[in-house]
This record gives structure tokens, sequence and C-alpha cells, in this order.
């Protein structure tokens, strides 16, 4: 497996993650078997990877406990990333808040680490800024954690650039993680839904040291073309997205028609393709495509080896936007 570095001095990681949250919530919980999973983390170490993303709030602790489970004896071989700054307050209704007060960055960060069985979090983000609490504040917490041994380093998620360098003027950013694929490309400064362009949030990573960590490089599973009804079950996120609803599902076909025949031509599968394409954004870009499936899993690694070609790129920058917003 090809690595990449997590921050200017960060540590070596493979090319790709593994996002853990469905194995937990999200998506077709119904398909959720936590041996099944822990089977999948194990065999993904087995496989050369070595960065592992969860969060506290993925099914309200359920996930870290999960991961926890699957690295015992195993926990010196990974980078392990969680978040914390979002609470569940209830699960099923996916009624979740905002916490980043300093109190509850100490008290998220002890149970992770109980949950994780780990004296240390390798990488802990602030999963969103809490627009209730000045981001200094939150920041200055997390970095008390670094301070104390129970942090390595510490990431953001879904932030603006001047989110993101005020943080790093209170202490480094090692990593950025915000949604970015074929179908989503806001962190490259060209938002898909016809709003004001942010910035290359991308751009500033690789200018800051830091990484960038994509989620959702799949498209929530769209972009691998093997989602053929825009009907889920109760609970699903996408159930509820509006890229899922049904005339936007229809437009949408269009693109992952677009991705499947670059696919065809170079012999490779579309889910490889939405994953080259994310890495082929900047050595220090790291994605971290999710599933519970050990087969999807094999396949997903091995898009660490497709080099996408100046026409691949060309073709694939040029697809069009997508109907409907991410959210
Ligand atoms: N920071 C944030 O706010 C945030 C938000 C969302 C996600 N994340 C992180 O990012 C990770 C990845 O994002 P994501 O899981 O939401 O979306 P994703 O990686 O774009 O897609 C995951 C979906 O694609 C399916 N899938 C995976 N590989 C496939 C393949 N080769 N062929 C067909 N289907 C495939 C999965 O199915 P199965 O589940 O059946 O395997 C799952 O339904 C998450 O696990 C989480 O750790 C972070």
């Amino acid at each position: 497996m090809k690595t990449r570095t997590l921050g200017h001095d960060g540590p070596q990681v493979s090319a790709l993650g593994l996002g853990c949250m469905g194995m937990s919530w999200g998506y077709e919980e119904s398909a959720r078997d936590d041996d099944a999973s822990v089977a999948v983390v194990r065999e993904a170490l087995d496989l050369g990877v070595t960065f592992l993303d969860t969060a506290d709030v993925y099914g309200d602790g359920h996930n870290e406990s999960l991961l926890g489970r699957a690295l015992e004896g195993r926990r010196d071989e990974v980078v392990l990333a969680t978040k914390m700054g979002l609470i569940a307050d209830d699960l099923a209704a996916r009624v979740i808040r905002r916490d980043g007060s300093p109190q509850h960055v100490r008290e998220a960060a002890e149970a992770s680490l109980r949950r994780l069985r780990t004296e240390v979090i390798d990488l802990y983000y602030l999963h969103r800024v809490d627009p209730e609490v000045p981001l200094a504040e939150t920041w200055t917490a997390l970095s008390e954690l670094v301070a104390a041994g129970k942090v390595r380093r510490l990431g953001l998620s879904e932030v603006t650039i001047a989110q993101a360098a005020e943080a790093h003027a209170i202490h480094p950013v090692a990593a950025v993680q915000s949604e970015l694929s074929l179908w989503t490309r806001d962190a490259l400064g060209a938002p898909a839904d016809g709003a004001a362009p942010a910035g290359d949030l991308v751009a500033w990573c690789a200018a800051n040291g830091a990484a960038f960590v994509p989620f959702a490089p799949l498209g929530r599973g769209f972009l691998t073309g093997a989602i053929t009804s825009p009907t889920f079950e109760a609970g699903d996120f996408r159930g509820g997205n509006p890229r899922f609803a049904a005339e936007a599902f229809a437009a949408n076909q269009r693109i992952v028609d677009a991705v499947r025949a670059v696919a065809e031509r170079r012999g490779v599968t579309p889910a490889q393709i939405a994953i080259a394409w994310t890495l082929a954004q900047g050595e220090h870009v790291i994605p971290i495509p999710g599933t519970k499936k050990s087969r999807y899993l094999h396949e997903n690694i091995g898009a660490a080896e497709v080099e996408l070609t100046a026409d691949d790129r060309a073709e694939l920058d040029s697809l069009p936007a997508p109907v409907g917003s991410r959210y």
C-alpha cells in the first residue's frame, strides 16, 4: 500500500484510510453486523490500511467501541482518528446538536479514550464548530489535551479557510476533513450548489502543512453505480438527502454514466475512479472511503494503484454539477 504523510511533520499513513461510520449508522442499518465489521477492520489492517476514521457521535459511541474491540492487540498498527463536538440527543431521529465548550472537550476526550481502549488519540478533530462558543476557546481546550499527552494531533472538519487559519495560529492544524468527491467540489473552491465560492481549502491545507481528508469520496455510494433506486430503508441518511430524491437521483445518473465510461476505458471500477480522483488532488490528500463489506474494502484499496491520465482528469473535472444540495 502506498503511503502519504499526515500533516507536514506527521506520521506516514496508507494513501487511503477506512471510514468506519457506516458500520454503526447512516447507511442501510439493517445490514449492520458488529462481528463482520470487526473482521473488516482487521482485514483492512492486514491489507496495509493504517488510517482509521471514527467519531464519538457515530452510533452515539457505538462506532468507537467497535474500533476499540477491533484494535485489541493491534492498536500500534494504526493512526486512529476520532472527532468530538456533536452530540446525538436522539439517535433514531438523528437529533444532533453541537457542543464546543471546553468542559465538553475534556469530557468527550475521556469518553472516547475509554471506548477506543487506548491511552492516546492520534488525530482528534473538532467535528463541527459550535456557533455558540468562540473557536479559539474550543481549540485552546483541544490543544491542552495535546499538552496533557492524551491526543497527538488536532484536526478540523467542515470549516472555512478563515476558521482553519484562526485555529492554526493557536495550535497547528494537522488535518482538515471535509466532503470532497466527483460531485462535491466545494473544498476546491467550486461549490456544486451554486453557493458563493469559499476559497480553495485543499490548497490552504497544502500551503499550511495540513493533510486534507476527503469524506464521502464515493458520494455516499452513489458514484460507484451500485445504487440503482432512490428508495432507501427507514433511517438511511440518503432517504432524506436532496441528491437522492427521485428526480435528482434520475438527473444525477449522467454523472455515474460518465464515471463508468472512464472506468470501462481504464479497466477498473467506478468506485476506484472516484477514489483515484480524490487522490489526484494532491499528495497531502488522504481519502477515507467507508464500507462495512470486505469485497468493497478490497475494491477500494485497489484505487491507490490507479493513476489517472491527463485525459481522465480532464473528463472527470468537467462532469456536470449534481442536482440537489449535499445536505
Ligand atoms: N466529517 C464529517 O462530517 C463526516 C461526514 C460523513 C462521513 N465522514 C467519514 O467519512 C467516511 C466515508 O464517508 P461515507 O462512508 O459517509 O461515504 P462514502 O465513503 O462516500 O460511501 C459509503 C457508502 O458507499 C458504499 N460503498 C463503499 N465502497 C463501495 C464499493 N466499492 N462499491 C459500491 N458501494 C460501496 C458503502 O456501502 P456499505 O456500507 O454497504 O459498505 C456505503 O453505503 C465515513 O465512514 C466517516 O468516517 C465524516
